[in-house]
């Protein structure tokens, strides 16, 4: 592992402190569609045979075991800020396919030009800069190559909306305290989710950022966005 260049104390405490109980959050909030989610991610970055692969705010390895899965021949820098993070997804997902970093998001510790996908999950709406982050995307990604982003979106509003308030704010925050003994980072989760960007203003953000040829497609009555993209 290198060493990270750039701390950010609390939102990296507090995925440490989740490391143990994420996946398990992940399956249960969302029904396991989380996994399907993850599968759409890597088939949208349209990977080469032996693709060079970032998973960025790699988190458990779920990305990264899944990249090497569809692509066996790739190798993949699964690059995340909270060293327990890395350490327990290392220990699930053995694989001389996949290096492990600890990096930041906003100073990547790889040359320019140097993959063919860019690919993350439910990371964007916890970088502090967005706009920073996605310059490093484009940048250490080769021209052509692709960029893919799994995360919550701010729904349209719609019949369901009061349904999914609830959810968010009331059954996700219990699950956590229940399942993982933290409530706090499950109450995090609908807040971020709500201030973050809508799909169209993450689209806006991609094209400002230089990406080009970028779509979305919506999932979860619309709480969920997989975005993608070109340099
Ligand atoms: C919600 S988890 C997602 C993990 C995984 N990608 C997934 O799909 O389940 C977000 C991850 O991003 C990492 N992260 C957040 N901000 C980061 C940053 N600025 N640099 C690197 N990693 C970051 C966190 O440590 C955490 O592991």
């Amino acid at each position: 592992m290198t060493t990270p260049n750039h701390q950010s104390g609390a939102m990296r405490d507090m995925f440490a402190r989740i490391a143990p109980n994420y996946d398990l959050m992940n399956r249960v909030m969302t029904g396991g569609q989380d996994t399907r989610w993850r599968r759409t991610v890597l088939q949208r970055a349209d990977l080469p045979r032996s693709a060079t692969i970032l998973d960025l705010g790699a988190g458990t390895g779920n990305l990264a075991r899944e990249a090497v899965r569809q692509r066996p021949s790739s190798h993949v820098a699964a690059t995340d800020f909270a060293i327990p993070m890395l350490r327990l997804a290392q220990g699930k997902h053995p694989s001389p396919n996949i290096g492990w970093n600890a990096a930041d998001a906003l100073q990547l510790p790889f040359p320019n030009d140097t993959f063919d996908a860019v690919v993350s999950g439910f990371l964007l709406r916890n970088v502090t800069d967005l706009p920073r982050s996605l310059a490093e995307q484009h940048r250490v990604l080769k021209p052509g190559g692709k960029f893919v982003s799994l995360d919550t979106t701010k729904p349209t509003p719609h019949s369901l909306s009061p349904l999914i308030k609830l959810y968010m704010h009331k059954i996700i925050p219990a699950l956590g305290r229940l399942l993982t003994g933290n409530g706090d980072a499950y109450t995090y989760l609908p807040e971020s989710s709500e201030n973050f960007l809508s799909a169209e203003a993450l689209t806006a953000h991609l094209a400002a950022a230089g990406f080009r040829k970028i779509l979305y497609q919506r999932y979860m009555f619309g709480t969920i966005a997989i975005h993608w993209g070109e340099k």
